[in-house]
């Protein structure tokens, strides 16, 4: 059987979900989606329209501003990937920096917001052929998922494989600051009242804390070939 299929991966930040997640899209030739870039769209948004700038950020004039809001995901053929679009602007290499990582789990809380985004990723995997990431894809966005990837990883070699990141992007920031914002970012992404990170009863757990990436693929690909000849 050759069925298009779609492969969820969900888990903690800089467990290594996207680059997993980009490996098998190329492999199988399937759409990747980033969901993850997708949060931290809106999240760029709000810091533009200036919603954090006071203490008491006002929750109702951030939601009624959503609608203004168009998201695009569009294949860069110069870099080979596709690169989010906000309104027409390629906002890419706009999305990772610190500032962005350090309120995308505020917005992700609004239950508005997970509204918006759940129907733009249903959208686009609707014909299936699509591997997502992020960390209520499973769960929530496609619980019909035919293979669904719960990632975990020690703090420390997060905290690692993201401080490399954001060197080579030529940013400014410790290591400690970078694993003081995973530890945040956990407990944000757990603790949320709406699609909260939590394994499901029918995910496949990959601890890669002492994992190569050419081990997780291949684990992955065995999995997918018992899914697919099921
Ligand atoms: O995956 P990434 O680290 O880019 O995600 C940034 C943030 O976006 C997460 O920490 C989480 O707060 C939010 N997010 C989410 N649901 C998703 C993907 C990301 O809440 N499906």
């Amino acid at each position: 059987m050759n069925q298009k299929i779609i492969i969820a991966i969900d888990g903690y930040s800089s467990s290594g979900k996207s680059t997993l997640a980009k490996a098998i899209s190329k492999k199988l030739k399937y759409k990747y989606i980033d969901s993850g870039a997708i949060y931290r769209s809106i999240a760029l948004f709000a810091i533009r329209k200036k919603i954090f700038d006071s203490d008491l950020w006002n929750t109702q004039n951030f939601i009624s501003l959503l609608k203004e809001i168009n998201l695009k995901f569009k294949w860069n053929k110069k870099y080979n990937r596709t690169d989010i679009f906000l309104n027409e602007e390629n906002i890419q290499s706009k999305i990772r920096s610190e500032k962005v990582t350090t309120k995308v789990s505020l917005i992700a809380q609004l239950p508005e917001v997970r509204e918006k985004l759940t129907f733009m990723q249903r959208n686009i995997g609707k014909n299936k052929g699509i591997v997502i990431d992020g960390r209520d894809v499973g769960n929530y966005v496609f619980p019909k998922s035919e293979l669904k990837i719960f990632m975990k990883g020690s703090i420390e070699i997060r905290s690692y494989r993201r401080y490399q990141d954001l060197k080579k992007r030529g940013e400014e920031v410790s290591y400690e600051e970078v694993k003081k914002n995973l530890i945040y970012r956990d407990i944000m992404d757990t603790s949320r009242k709406i699609s909260p990170l939590k394994k499901s009863a029918d995910s496949i757990e990959i601890d890669n804390t002492f994992m190569s990436m050419e081990e997780q693929l291949n684990l992955i690909f065995q999995l997918i070939h018992k899914k697919k000849n099921k």
